[in-house]
């Protein structure tokens, strides 16, 4: 069947062209170089990982000559990689036919409903407390924070303070920035939103003295990863967060669990919260409920906090377009049914054990490449010794961290392996396979990542085995301020 003729006029992109393929990958990438974050994207392009990829199988995904590499990135919003079928075959019932309103604001949706519903029922199963607890969702992880940060302040006025923790990550909007302690990404933004404190993570006597020092009553909320992801994927101590979560309940202040990143199976459990011992007031949820295919974000908050600040006729006090609509309720509908039959969090947990083990093997014989490897379930980190090993002043070092992550990113690509950067821990690596990943795909990703080790055995060997050229490219590249791109910018 031929594609149908667009009437656009000239220089404009017909949904066709892109749909069929005929744009080609050097003129997508010319594209975004001229009209998208072309200094994200140079970057990428020097290293060579830029894209466009094709998905081969939910699992795999080929560059434009035909490579076809595993794909561990995602930043653990795929869960069951790309176009997986689960989903793609649902959609085409759901667009054929469903008849209910794509963006249901003011009126209720059986989507929104029943993911509303199977939410706070599997919620309910794991942290029984919580049974009575309501969801707002909205379109992204961010946007989810900003909403819990609300919800807290609206159920204690009063109070003015919100702690979070170091190398924490909750996004890059105002609210969640403030509570994302990383000076790359707060400091041209200052003031952001007053109150904001922050504690080692891990650290629960320093918060209880936090606490104390400043006064209970004018806390209002702690926000924590139980397990930290974008920070380098770290485990809190055994009791921290179950004694944090006490410690909260005592003097009344809110705990928020940002689980948009471990929740859902990545880390092996349902919540991981939960699985920890800490049963917090409120929760967000994102990544993985669109099904690595659609945004969807989630903040569910328990009764009394919910009416708080939607109470009434202020229940239009926070509110979203998006939030609801109904595709993205039914992809994660969809994802959340098969998550369950499939009991997929367990499955990460196992399969993680055998992905930490490979790794432990892999940095026990290189340990002049890798100085630590961690993780738990299917959010495994690599972290990278430093590329120089002269002590270097601060800012130095932190881009020496920072190209010895890039450039093992770079020759993970060489070998056949998608990663991820970490963005609040600059020489960590991490791994984010799909919950769902074939074992047989899932022994290969590890043996190439074993294969990248046997070919650069020291960290140093990232340096001195990147082309000169590229070296000096990258170089200038740090060192210059930005300006509009083309492919052959150097
Ligand atoms: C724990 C956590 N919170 C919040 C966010 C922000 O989510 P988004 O990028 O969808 O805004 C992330 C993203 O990595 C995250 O890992």
């Amino acid at each position: 069947m031929s594609a149908p003729v667009s009437t656009l006029p000239s220089g404009f992109i017909s949904a066709d062209d892109v749909l069929h393929d005929r744009l080609g990958a050097s003129e997508v990438r010319r594209l975004e170089l001229h009209y998208g974050n072309a200094e994200l994207l140079y970057g990428l392009e020097l290293l060579g990982v830029a894209g466009p990829f094709s998905r081969v199988t939910p699992w795999e995904l080929e560059d434009e000559n035909g490579v076809r590499r595993i794909n561990a990135s995602g930043y653990a919003a795929t869960p069951f990689g790309e176009m997986p079928p689960v989903l793609t075959d649902f959609l085409h019932g759901f667009l054929d036919h469903n008849r209910s309103m794509g963006l249901p604001q003011q009126s209720s949706a059986p989507w929104r409903a029943a993911l509303e519903a199977n939410l706070i029922r599997l919620l309910a199963r794991e942290l029984p407390s919580h049974a009575d607890s309501q969801v707002f969702f909205c379109s992204s992880g961010t946007e989810a924070v900003e909403g819990a940060l609300k919800f807290a302040k609206a159920f204690r006025p009063d109070s003015k303070f919100q702690i979070s923790f170091g190398s924490g990550y909750h996004g890059k909007t105002l609210g969640s920035l403030s509570l994302t302690p990383n000076p790359e990404y707060q400091d041209i933004f200052r003031p952001l939103v007053p109150g904001a404190l922050t504690v080692p993570y891990g650290d629960l006597d320093a918060l209880k003295a936090l606490i104390r020092r400043v006064g209970p009553d004018k806390i209002t909320c702690v926000i924590v990863e139980p397990i930290q992801g974008e920070g380098g994927v770290n485990i809190p101590p055994p009791g921290f967060l179950s004694g944090l979560g006490e410690y909260c309940r005592k003097h009344g202040i809110v705990v928020i669990a940002d689980e948009i990143q471990t929740g859902l199976g990545r880390t092996g459990h349902w919540f991981e919260s939960a699985a920890q011992g800490l049963d917090p007031d409120i929760i967000t949820l994102a990544k993985p409920l669109g099904g690595g295919m659609t945004a969807v974000g989630a903040t569910i908050a328990r009764h009394d906090i919910y009416k708080k600040m939607l109470g009434g006729l202020s229940s239009k006090r926070h509110s979203n377009t998006f939030g609801g609509g109904a595709l993205a309720m039914a992809v994660g509908l969809k994802s959340l049914e098969y998550l369950i039959e499939n009991d997929l969090p367990a499955r990460s947990l196992e399969l993680g054990r055998v992905g930490l083990e490979r790794l432990r093997a892999t940095q026990q014989n290189y340990p002049r490449l890798l100085e630590n490897v961690r993780g738990q379930g299917l959010l495994l980190a690599m972290q990278f010794q430093p590329m120089l090993g002269v002590p270097l002043p601060g800012v130095l070092k932190e881009l020496v961290f920072e190209a010895t992550a890039l450039l093992a990113l770079r020759e993970l690509h060489e070998s056949g392996v998608m990663a991820n950067l970490s963005l609040s821990s600059k020489r960590t690596v991490r791994l984010t396979p799909a919950l769902d990943m074939p074992r047989d795909v899932f022994d290969t990703l590890f043996d190439r990542v074993d294969d990248f080790a046997k070919r650069r055995p020291v960290s140093r060997d990232l340096l001195t085995g990147t082309p000169p050229v590229l070296t000096a490219r990258l170089a200038k590249f740090a060192a210059s301020k930005p300006k509009k791109r083309t492919p052959s910018d150097g």
